[in-house]
């Protein structure tokens, strides 16, 4: 089963992704993960909580923790477990967060634990989808392809036309699955799973599967830059709706942690189909801050971490072309907490 199947459906790609990816990918880089992403965040944010309350009267909603929830899996001293009197796991793929149930099951006696699949992209994620797959349905040629995704209006017009509406809908939704609880710390850790990073994914894996032997790689580039730009304006809107979705659900005065990759920086030196060196997630990268700062919260914490992915020696071929993003390549990620 490939990603290219699944782009009809937003949940059954982020859970085959999960399973075909994400779980095989931790399992064989554990090391390099904990020692470059994880134990760094896990710093910041026990340190951040001791200096901010009393140790055990926060809470916490950790969107997005995946099989691994590792920010609360014990390592070194022990876990952020301990921290916290109250905490609620979000994550759209039900077999994830059952996995990471099991993972945190030696810690459940001693936390009230709770577990929720939802979709924190509302209806955007499956548009996103939509929007590629109807693109690539609708054109007979990669020029095509290329000149629909370069309309400006696209995302405006097809997936974030109603962003206020959404925002309501599922506030109101969370807050009665959580029992209009608010919470001292709302946690988003997406990291390079960023909500639009999978659907991209698998639009790219489409359109090699579609156009690999007939399209020339100059062309190929362009629209997999075209389709990249559709995805980092995605994130730049998806990012302001998400914080402001975690705000809401944070008590007055608490704190929201927002965890994501900024690029993908490829430092393999094998030849590749695409050449490209960096991806950035977002058009620019002073637009994140403007978007937090926008909001009259101010920034409390700034990180930039690193997370190291696909040592040398994964060689992942798709439809016999090496690709470039599996070789040896890091994430920037920054970390951000925010309050008033
Ligand atoms: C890279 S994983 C992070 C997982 C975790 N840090 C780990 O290492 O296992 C990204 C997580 O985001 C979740 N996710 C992606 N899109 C989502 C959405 N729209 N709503 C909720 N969760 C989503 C995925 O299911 C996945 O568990």
């Amino acid at each position: 089963m490939s990603l290219t199947e699944k782009l009809s459906s937003y949940p059954e790609l982020q859970q085959l992704y999960n399973s075909q990816i994400h779980l095989p990918d931790y399992g064989a880089f554990a090391a390099q993960w904990e020692s470059s992403l994880y134990s760094p965040i896990r710093f910041v944010l026990s340190n951040f909580l001791s200096s901010h309350a009393l140790a055990g009267t926060h809470s916490l909603l950790y969107c997005a923790p995946g099989p691994h929830a590792p920010l609360l899996r014990y390592r070194g001293t022990g876990s952020l477990v301990a921290q916290f009197q109250r905490i609620t796991l979000v994550d759209i793929d039900l077999n994830a967060l059952r996995l990471a149930e099991q993972n945190l099951s030696v810690l459940q006696d001693r936390v009230n634990l709770d577990a929720l699949a939802f979709d924190v992209t509302g209806p955007f994620g499956q548009r996103l989808c939509d929007l590629y797959r109807h693109t690539l349905e609708a054109s007979t040629t990669v020029g095509e392809i290329a000149q629909r995704l370069a309309d400006d209006s696209l995302l405006a017009s097809s997936v974030f036309a109603d962003v206020e509406q959404v925002l309501t809908e599922l506030t109101g939704r969370l807050d009665i699955l959580v029992a209009h609880r608010r919470y001292s710390c709302c946690v988003s850790e997406m990291v390079a799973s960023f909500t639009g990073s999978v659907p991209w994914l698998a639009f790219r894996s489409s359109l090699y599967k579609r156009f690999s032997s007939t399209a020339s790689l100059e062309k190929l580039d362009a629209c997999l830059a075209a389709a990249t730009k559709v995805w980092q304006r995605y994130n730049e809107n998806f990012l302001s709706f998400h914080f402001t979705l975690l705000r809401e659900m944070t008590t007055r005065d608490g704190f929201v942690v927002l965890v994501f990759d900024t690029s993908k920086v490829f430092t393999g030196g094998r030849s590749t189909l695409t050449e490209l060196k960096r991806i950035n997630s977002f058009g620019s990268q002073q637009i994140i801050r403007k978007l937090l700062a926008d909001r009259g919260d101010k920034i409390m914490q700034h990180k930039m971490l690193s997370w190291i992915d696909h040592l040398e020696g994964f060689d992942v071929k798709l439809y016999g072309i090496p690709i470039s993003d599996f070789q040896r390549h890091t994430h920037d990620v920054q970390m951000y907490v925010v309050g008033e």
